[in-house]
C-alpha cells in the first residue's frame, strides 16, 4: 500500500465527546429519488464525510440519525467501515461505535437530534459530557475547523458553541442574529422565518455545533415547532441558552467555503469541484504528476504512488490503487482496480475491477472488465477485451481479441483477433491456455477447451477439442488453388458475360456438370 495522504481515522479521539450526525432528511430541493446524503461527492456518498469526521474526533461513539432511505444510508456507512477495516487494518476494537438512530418522521433537525438521546443512554448510561453535532450535508468541513471549535467551546466555558460563516450570498441558510451593541449571539433565524432586515444579515449558521451534554436534551424537550415549516429546529437551542443566561460562543470560519451546505444540485456541483481540487492538490503534494489538474478526476478513496504521471482527462474512480512510476495516458477510466508499480496504460482504456501487476502495458483502447488479471510484464494491446481472464506473466494479447473466462499461462502469445468463445447461449465455459503456447491470429477457442503447454494453434483455427502439450492444432478448411480461374473470370467479364452466373460464384465448389448429364433435357422432354 502506498504512503497514503488520505486522512487517518481516530488520531486523537476526545474522551467524553459524543457525536451526532443528522442524515434523515430527503433533501427536497435536490429533486431526487435518492436521499440527499447518499449523493456522491468525489465518488463517495456525502454522509461519509460527516461520519468519518465524527469518528476521528469522538471517543464516545457516533449516533447517525437516519430516516429517509435509512436502510441504504446505514448500509453505505457499514460497508464503508468494513472496507476501511480491510484496507487499513482500522482497528474495530479502538474505533468508536456507530449507533444508528431512527427518525421515523422528519420533523426537523431538533427532532432528529432528540432521537439520539436513548442511544447514548443505552451505551453510556446517560449523556456524554458534550456533543459535536454535524449536518450530514456539509462535506467540505475539515477536522482542523471542528477542532478549533471544540477548543473555543472549552476556553469559553460555553454551553453552546456554533460555527458561522460570512457569505456574499447567504440565501437559504439560517442567519446569526447578534446583539446590536456587544455583538453577542442572540439566536438563529431560519431563512424562511426571517424578516427582510434579518435576510440582509450575511453571517450564517454552518450547522456545526458543540453542545454540553447536560443542556442538550433538556433544551430539546422545550422546543416548539412554531415556525413556517412547523418543524422542531435544533437552532432554537441557541436562543434558549441565551434566555437562560448560558454562554453561547460562535466561531467565524476562516474559510467560508468549508461551511457549504448542500441543498441543491448547484451546491452539489460546487462541492464536487472543491473536493476534487483538494484531492488533486493532495496527490501533487504527495509526489504524483498531473499534467492537467483541471481535467484529472480522482475519487476520494483512490490511492496513487509517487512519480506516477497522469495525463489530461484521466479518471480514477472508486477504490482504485495505483502503484509508483505508472503512466496513465489520456481518456482512460480506471474503476475499483489495483495497479502495481511501473504500469503503463495507454490512451482510451476502460478498466474496472481488474488487477494489473507491475510492469504491465495496457491499451490503447483496451477494455478490462471485472475479474481481469494482467500478470507481471504481460501486455494487452489495442481493442482487446478481457473479462474474468487471467493473462500470465510476460504473455501478450496485442491486438483485437476477446478473452473471457480464460486462464492463460506464462509466455503465451495470443494472436491478433483471437476469441475465446465462452458462451453457448446458456452457460459460460472456461478456456485454459497453458504456459508457452502460441496461438496464431484469428483463432476461435470454443470453450470448454484446454490448450496444453507449449502447443501451437494454427492461425484461423476453430478449436473444439483439447490440444495436447507441444502439439500443432489446425482446425480450418484445407486450401484449394484453381490455376487460371481468375484469368478466366476476367475474360468472361470482358466479353460482357456475368462471371457470377452460377458457374464461377464459388471457386472451391466442384465444377457444375453439363446440364445434359444431369438429365435436365430428358426432364424437359418428358414435360412436353
Ligand atoms: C440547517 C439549519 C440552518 C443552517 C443550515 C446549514 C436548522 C433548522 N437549520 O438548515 O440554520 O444554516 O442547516 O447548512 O437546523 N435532517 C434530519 N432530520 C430532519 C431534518 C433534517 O436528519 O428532520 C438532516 C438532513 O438530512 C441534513 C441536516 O439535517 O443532513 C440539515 O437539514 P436541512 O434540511 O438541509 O437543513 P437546512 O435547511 O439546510
Ligand atoms: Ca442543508
Amino acid at each position: 500500500m502506498n504512503q497514503s495522504p488520505n486522512q487517518q481515522i481516530n488520531q486523537s479521539p476526545i474522551k467524553g465527546l459524543g457525536a451526532i450526525v443528522m442524515a434523515a432528511g430527503l433533501g427536497k430541493r435536490m429533486r431526487s429519488k435518492l436521499a440527499k446524503v447518499l449523493h456522491p461527492v468525489a465518488g463517495r456518498p456525502m454522509v461519509l464525510y460527516a461520519v468519518e469526521l465524527a469518528e476521528r474526533l469522538t471517543g464516545e461513539g457516533v449516533a447517525v440519525v437516519v430516516g429517509y432511505q435509512g436502510e441504504q444510508v446505514q448500509a453505505v456507512i457499514e460497508s464503508h467501515r468494513a472496507a476501511m477495516t480491510r484496507r487499513t487494518g482500522y482497528d474495530k476494537g479502538q474505533a468508536p461505535p456507530i449507533m444508528f438512530v431512527q427518525q421515523e418522521q422528519q420533523l426537523g433537525t431538533g427532532h432528529a437530534v432528540m432521537q439520539a438521546r436513548a442511544a447514548f443512554a443505552r451505551a453510556h448510561g446517560g449523556p456524554a459530557d458534550a456533543y459535536v453535532i454535524l449536518n450530514g450535508d456539509t462535506p467540505l468541513l475539515t477536522d482542523a475547523t471542528v477542532q478549533d471549535l471544540l477548543r473555543l467551546h472549552e476556553d469559553e466555558h460555553a454551553t453552546v458553541t456554533m460555527l458561522t460563516a460570512i457569505l456574499k450570498d447567504p440565501t437559504g441558510y439560517g442567519r446569526v442574529v447578534r446583539h446590536k451593541e456587544d455583538e453577542r449571539v442572540l439566536r438563529i433565524v431560519e431563512d424562511r422565518d426571517a424578516t427582510p432586515a434579518e435576510l440582509r444579515l450575511r453571517e450564517i449558521n454552518a450547522g456545526t455545533y458543540v453542545v454540553n451534554g447536560s443542556f442538550l436534551f433538556e433544551a430539546l424537550d422545550k422546543l416548539e415547532p412554531q415556525n413556517v415549516q412547523k418543524e422542531y429546529y435544533l437552532t432554537d437551542i441557541v436562543g434558549l441558552a441565551v434566555e437562560r443566561g448560558l454562554k453561547v460562543a460562535a466561531m467565524v470560519a476562516r474559510d467560508a467555503e468549508e461551511c457549504l451546505g448542500i441543498n441543491s444540485r448547484q451546491q452539489l456541483a460546487v462541492a464536487e469541484q472543491v473536493v476534487r481540487r483538494q484531492i488533486r492538490t493532495r496527490w501533487m503534494q504527495a509526489g504524483v504528476t498531473l499534467h492537467d489538474p483541471d481535467t484529472t478526476w480522482i475519487d476520494a478513496e483512490v490511492d496513487i504512488g509517487r512519480d506516477t504521471v497522469l495525463y489530461p482527462h484521466v479518471t480514477l474512480e472508486g477504490r482504485t490503487t495505483v502503484g509508483e512510476d505508472c503512466v496513465i495516458r489520456s481518456h482512460t477510466r480506471i474503476t475499483d482496480s489495483v495497479l502495481g508499480h511501473r504500469v503503463m496504460v495507454q490512451d482510451c482504456c476502460v478498466i474496472r475491477e481488474a488487477r494489473l501487476e507491475e510492469n504491465t502495458t495496457v491499451g490503447p483502447f483496451a477494455h478490462l472488465r471485472p475479474g481481469s488479471v494482467v500478470r507481471r510484464a504481460a501486455k494487452v494491446g489495442n481493442f482487446v477485451e478481457m473479462k474474468k481472464a487471467d493473462l500470465g506473466e510476460e504473455s501478450k494479447a496485442n491486438h483485437l481479441s476477446y478473452l473471457g473466462d480464460a486462464r492463460i499461462g506464462k509466455g503465451v502469445n495470443i494472436g491478433s483477433g483471437t476469441i475465446t468463445c465462452n458462451y453457448d447461449g446458456f452457460r459460460k465455459h472456461e478456456t485454459v491456455i497453458e504456459d508457452e503456447v502460441f496461438v496464431g491470429s484469428d483463432a476461435q477457442l470454443i470453450a470448454p477447451v484446454t490448450v496444453g503447454r507449449g502447443a501451437v494453434v494454427a492461425a484461423g483455427s476453430t478449436l473444439t477439442q483439447d490440444v495436447p502439450p507441444d502439439a500443432l492444432a489446425i482446425g480450418r478448411a484445407p486450401q484449394v488453388n484453381r490455376p487460371g480461374w481468375a484469368a478466366r473470370r476476367r475474360a468472361l467479364q470482358a466479353a460482357g458475360t456475368s462471371p457470377d452466373n452460377g458457374r464461377m460464384a464459388n471457386p472451391v465448389a466442384p465444377r457444375p456438370k453439363p446440364l445434359a448429364a444431369r438429365g435436365a433435357k430428358a426432364k424437359k422432354r418428358r414435360k412436353k
